[in-house]
């Protein structure tokens, strides 16, 4: 599928450029890194591919959304990004959400995704309901990722390594605890941990334990653990795919 991407001005592309560095040091200053992949993550995993709605089109910005329950604690992000709507005025919300999780990966360390501009503002935020359950297996994790969004079991795998990042707050999610040792880092611990059991002070959640039971996703949760070149190839892919979803489609 190739991508026809719009073309933005110039007033535009300068306005990304100046804001990915500011969002460079409030990211870094503020280590506020996890959230904002997962605001960008939950804006764009709500895309349903039959209908074409939902997706990455700044919605999360509708209080309405944030009270969603998949998106507790999101009002953080939220706010933390609204001073720099008010800075860049230009740039939109759906396009804000997504630069804010790709400037957050490479502030920890993690693959220089490619970012495109040039999404708009959708009105309505979707229905809820339409991101993943933890408490559930590979099948709900195929029919969200791979039914609802048009991603594959590669797509799956490499996206949860994000979970190398950031923890569970019990006032969130209702879960408690980090996934790696380091949560700032973004590395391929998180299948390293993944393949190593079970560890007191760690936590995996059922969907994350089924990458491991589930053989085709194991797969590839052991070729990232040996090979993190491999993980931050696939990983921008599908990322990209991700923040992309019903945006710029041939
Ligand atoms: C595979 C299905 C997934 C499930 C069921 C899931 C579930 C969760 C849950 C329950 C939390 C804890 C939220 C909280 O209590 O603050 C969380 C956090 C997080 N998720 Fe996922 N997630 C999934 C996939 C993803 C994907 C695809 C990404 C990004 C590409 C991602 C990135 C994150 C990050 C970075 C955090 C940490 C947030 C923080 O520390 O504030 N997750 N996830």
């Amino acid at each position: 599928m190739t991508k026809q991407y719009p073309t933005v001005s110039e007033e535009y592309k300068k306005a990304v450029e100046k804001c990915t560095r500011k969002l460079r040091g409030f990211i870094a200053e503020k280590h506020c890194a996890p959230i904002m992949i997962r605001i960008a993550w939950h804006s764009a995993g709500t895309f349903d591919w039959k209908t074409k709605t939902g997706g990455p089109f700044g919605t999360m910005r509708c209080p309405a959304e944030q009270a969603h329950g998949a998106n507790s604690g999101l009002d953080i992000a939220v706010n933390f990004l609204e001073p720099f709507k008010q800075q860049f005025p230009i740039i939109s919300y759906a396009d804000l959400y997504q630069l804010a999780g790709v400037v957050a990966t490479w502030v920890t360390g993690g693959p220089e995704i490619p970012f495109h501009p040039g999404r708009e503002d959708k009105p309505e935020p979707p229905p809820e309901g339409r991101l993943p359950d933890a408490t559930k297996g590979a099948d709900h994790l195929r029919q969200v990722f791979g039914v609802q969004m048009g991603l594959t079991d590669k797509d799956i795998v490499a996206l949860s390594g994000a979970h190398t990042l950031g923890k569970c707050h019990k006032e969130r999610s209702g879960f408690e605890g980090r996934w790696t040792e380091n949560h700032l880092i973004f590395d391929n611990s998180y299948f390293k941990e993944l393949l190593s059991g079970e560890k007191e002070g760690l936590l995996q959640l059922p969907s994350d334990k089924c990458l491991v039971s589930d053989s085709a996703f194991r797969a590839y949760v052991e070729k990232y653990a040996a090979d993190e070149d491999a993980f931050f190839a696939d990983y921008t892919e599908a990322f990209i795919k991700l923040s992309e979803l019903g945006f710029a489609d041939a």
